[in-house]
């Protein structure tokens, strides 16, 4: 393996923008262990990037990351038989859309254990392995509402500021052991994640989209050239800008949103992007 060329371990590689991120580190010619817990989908995808990377080095680690175990097995598979790691890509994620006074306990739990506490065990499980490594990264797929506190995505907005807060405090309490800590927010991306009534409200009220591929492209550029952080889009950027600048602008644009989005809520279109193993 030449010097620029690493070995990562994916999370969320049987979703929409980490099945597109596998795609794009193999392309640039970096080593995958693909994980989810749709074994059958990561075998289809690395079956395919075997056929279309003859030379690919493509590996699967599948496990549930909501509990400590889940995630000790998937790092000791990704690194099974002495194989090293140069970085670790969390992007597995769970989503919520509605009024967080009716946000199911249980929807709490599963948006906090999936979206914080898996990294969290990740990194920590991960942190022998990557030691030691040259150019060895953490990259943390965030989103805009990681900085933006998003109304009717309460839960899953505090989530994702946990996750840049995490991302930036190990970034600098790791500063000394040579690990780079990467954060990189998507805006709204079509996958199945939204499928339902975030596609309508967000189809309705014109919000801006990218692609699962531009959004692997953005990653991979970030992870290429150790970009410490990137939010994905213009106007969301300058929306982050704005929100630490000027928040009571904010409060206002978004309320105004809000009572929009509120006619997406109705019982039958609530969006259940919660999801079990077995409900895809
Ligand atoms: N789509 C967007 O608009 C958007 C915007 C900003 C940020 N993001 C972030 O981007 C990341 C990827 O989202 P996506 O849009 O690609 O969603 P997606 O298509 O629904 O994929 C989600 C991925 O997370 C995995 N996952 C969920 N729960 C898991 C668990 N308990 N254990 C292990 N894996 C689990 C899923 O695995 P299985 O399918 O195998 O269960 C799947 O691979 C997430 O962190 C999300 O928050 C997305």
């Amino acid at each position: 393996m030449s010097d620029s060329v690493r070995r990562f371990l994916l999370t969320g590689a049987s979703g929409g923008i980490g099945s597109a991120v596998a795609r794009e580190l193999v392309r640039h010619g970096h080593a995958v262990v693909l994980s989810g817990r749709n074994e059958r989908r990561l075998a289809a995808l690395a079956a395919d990037l075997l056929q279309r990377h003859p030379s690919a080095d493509v590996g699967i680690a599948a496990g549930d990351l909501s509990g400590a175990s889940g995630v000790a097995a998937v790092v000791a598979a990704a690194g099974q038989g002495g194989r090293a790691l140069d970085g670790v890509v969390n992007c597995a994620g769970q989503s919520w859309f509605g009024h967080f006074e009716e946000t199911p306990d249980s929807v709490l739990d599963t948006l906090w254990r999936t979206n914080v506490l898996a990294p969290m065990r990740l990194i920590q499980a991960a942190l022998p392995l990557l030691r030691g490594r040259r150019g060895a990264m953490v990259v943390n797929v965030g989103s805009v509402f990681g900085s933006i506190g998003f109304p009717c995505f309460a839960a899953y907005s505090a989530t994702k500021f946990a996750l840049r807060g995490l991302t930036e405090a190990l970034r600098r309490e790791l500063a000394d052991d040579g690990i780079a800590f990467v954060y990189v927010a998507p805006r709204y991306t079509r996958t199945a994640l939204n499928e339902g009534a975030v596609e309508i409200m967000a189809a309705a009220t014109g919000m801006n989209e990218d692609s699962p591929e531009q959004v692997a492209r953005a990653i991979v550029a970030a992870i290429e050239r150790g970009t410490r952080e990137r939010v994905l889009g213009g106007p969301e950027r300058f929306f982050v800008w704005l929100n630490k600048l000027l928040p009571r602008l904010v409060d206002k644009a978004l309320g105004r949103q809000a009572r929009q989005m509120r006619a997406y809520l109705n019982p039958s279109a609530v969006s259940l992007s919660i999801r079990t193993e077995t409900s895809r």
